[in-house]
């Protein structure tokens, strides 16, 4: 079971990149010296740009000076990213359309103190997740229908997962939120109580700390609340996504965030970082802060969150991926070090018949699937990106499934 990374691990390891990332740095005239220690500072004066300004000292550099002023670019994102700082580009907004936080708020940790602050002075009714409406019903519906049947076929593990949903309690706000889902945009609300089912069985198979599995139900039913900040418009679209719907999409990681810390009134909650980071991926190739994604409970969300997608149908997708051809997707990512491998094979054995061992479970090197035809998804950059007036329908990323 891998470790949640704590604080000074995480700045640890930031050092230790920002190191490695600057042994190409290796001197310079004094000229590119000046300017370059200039940028940093003016930067941020953290530890990693004092480390490469040290380092610059030894030798010449072999970089010209524009080079030099990107690469501090490249690296004050990276630091950023580690504290935390991100940046919105939308504003994020209540059901209601109170504004929490406008947009290009960075979420620093003053700003989130003061959203918890504000929420403070409001009391929510709390209920039961399962009593909400139609909520039991349908998650139940979902796991006795194919594809689902299959995989939540235990019936000891099913009535395990029902348990532990019936200790899920929310405040009146987040469940106004499921209504919402529920009326405007039904395959997000599927989805997300899917994502949920899911991630309290790999949970089972994967977690036996009390603790973690703790952090496992707090954090799965709510990853995508974030979509209420997001144009249904959007969430709907069944053509190709340009850069603008993108950057709209992506949004929702940061707006669930915010949403949840304000409602559940902890930016630390489970659920608002796993909201934050479910599509970060282990090799940093995810967004909004393309951080090496490191926790236990959130991997086990990534897993089950892009398993549905691959196998429900979509918007953009009228035909789902077979069983067979989702499962050969998730072991390709995982093999590229993009998702955590041991949570796809847990997956792949609730897949199969007796549910044998994780450990046990691979699939053939041979790819016999084959994806269905009518995809136009095309996967989300990675980052914030609002295009210049007049560059909405920019060149789009190809073939993702996620
Ligand atoms: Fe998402
Ligand atoms: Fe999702």
């Amino acid at each position: 079971m891998k470790p949640i990374e704590s604080k000074p691990q995480k700045e640890e390891s930031a050092k230790k990149r920002a190191r490695q990332h600057t042994i190409a740095i290796t001197g310079a005239g004094r000229t590119n010296y000046c300017r370059f220690v200039t940028v940093c500072y003016a930067f941020c004066s953290n530890y990693p740009y004092i480390d490469l300004c040290r380092m610059r000292r030894n030798g010449a550099c072999k970089l010209n000076c524009d080079q030099l002023v990107t690469y501090a670019g490249t690296l004050l994102q990276m630091e950023m990213s580690m504290e935390n700082h991100l940046q919105l580009c939308y504003p994020v907004r209540t059901l209601d359309g109170k504004e929490l936080l406008p947009a290009g708020a960075y979420l620093t940790q003053n700003t989130m103190k003061e959203l918890v602050r504000l929420s403070g002075m409001e009391t929510f009714p709390v209920k039961k997740l399962l009593e909400y409406d139609t909520v039991a019903e349908d998650l139940h519906s979902i796991c006795n229908e194919p594809p689902y049947c299959r995989i939540f076929s235990d019936s000891v593990r099913r009535k395990e997962i029902f348990k532990t949903m019936n200790q899920v309690e929310f405040v009146q706000p987040l469940l106004d939120i499921y209504g919402y889902f529920k009326t405007c945009d039904h395959y997000t609300y599927r989805h997300i109580l899917t994502v949920s089912a899911l991630t309290l069985l790999l949970a089972q198979e994967l977690i036996d700390n009390r603790e973690e599995l703790a952090l496992a139900v707090a954090a799965a039913p709510n990853h995508d609340f974030g979509k209420a900040c997001v144009p249904l418009a959007v969430c709907k679209k069944t053509t190709p996504l340009n850069r603008q719907d993108q950057a709209l999409l992506s949004h929702h990681t940061t707006a669930g965030y915010v949403l949840l810390s304000y409602y559940l009134k902890n930016p630390n909650h489970p659920a608002a970082i796993t909201a934050r980071d479910h599509h970060e991926r282990c090799d940093s190739s995810g967004y909004p802060r393309r951080i090496a994604l490191r926790n236990r409970v959130v991997e086990i969300v990534a897993v089950g969150d892009v398993f549905d997608a691959l196998i429900s149908s979509r918007p953009y997708r009228p035909q789902s991926y077979d069983l067979r051809t989702a499962l050969e997707e998730l072991s390709l990512q995982a093999k590229s070090g993009t998702i955590s491998e041991d949570v796809v094979n847990a997956l792949i054995s609730c897949n199969r018949e007796n549910h044998p061992c994780r450990t046990e479970c691979r699939f053939s090197h041979e790819l016999r699937g084959t994806p269905p035809p009518g995809n136009h998804y095309q996967g989300i950059t990675p980052c914030c990106f609002v295009p210049e007036p007049g560059q909405e329908e920019g060149p789009v990323d190809s073939g993702s499934t996620a």
